[in-house]
């Protein structure tokens, strides 16, 4: 997508997702992320129920966060050495916030999927803002975001824990993982 102008549709065409070992220090302020959240508000929202909320992750609570981890590899019977990872991974990304979604099922006019549609729109623009400051990005999750005492330190007992979201200053460029091709996604209703 080089050849593209810059403009705005230009880069969200260019975003694409940086995993950690590809990025250094300094990740967004908190005035760049207070301005990402705001940018994630502004996905459709149906209701206004406002169904996520972000949690951001400081470098002096990165032990208390390896601890979790170890516990999750731990519990599900990791080697010593993938404990070691797992306990590596508290320290993914300059920055870390983990995303939590609350789906309220009780909602009568605005049932879970379209929640779960917000929680997604209000991500992507949240990635996509981070991307237009100039950082990189990736959200991760894995079976660790439903293991219980993970969930229980950053969700109430109704929200789920939707992944973390490391961003920093890239070492690299981002690459494509497959080129997109909307044609098959993209068609002309027929009714019979
Ligand atoms: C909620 C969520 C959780 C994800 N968790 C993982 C994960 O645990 N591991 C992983 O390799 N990719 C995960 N991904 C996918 C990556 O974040 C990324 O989107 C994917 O590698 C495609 O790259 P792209 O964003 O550049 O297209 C997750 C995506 C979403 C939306």
């Amino acid at each position: 997508m080089d050849a593209l102008p810059p403009t705005p549709l230009a880069a969200l065409l260019n975003r694409h997702s940086l995993g950690p070992r590809w990025m250094v220090a300094p990740g967004p302020d908190e005035a760049q992320l207070a301005l990402a959240v705001q940018a994630a508000l502004r996905a459709p929202n149906h209701g206004r129920l406002q169904p996520w909320r972000v949690v951001t992750v400081g470098a002096a609570q990165r032990p208390a966060l390896a601890a979790l981890f170890e516990r999750f590899a731990r519990d599900t019977g990791k080697s010593e050495e993938e404990v070691a990872m797992e306990r590596e991974r508290a320290w993914n990304g300059p920055v870390l916030v983990a995303w939590v979604a609350h789906i309220d099922a009780s909602v009568d006019k605005v049932p879970p999927h379209e929640q779960w549609i917000c929680v997604g729109g209000a991500l992507s623009n949240f990635m996509n803002a981070v991307h237009f400051m100039g950082f990189g990005a990736k959200i991760l999750s894995g079976r660790k975001c439903q293991h219980p005492a993970i969930v229980q330190a950053f969700c109430e007992d109704d929200e789920q824990l939707v992944g973390f979201v490391c961003i920093g200053t890239a070492t690299r460029g981002l690459e494509p993982r497959e080129k997109d091709e909307p044609g098959p996604l993209l068609s002309a209703w027929a009714p019979d």
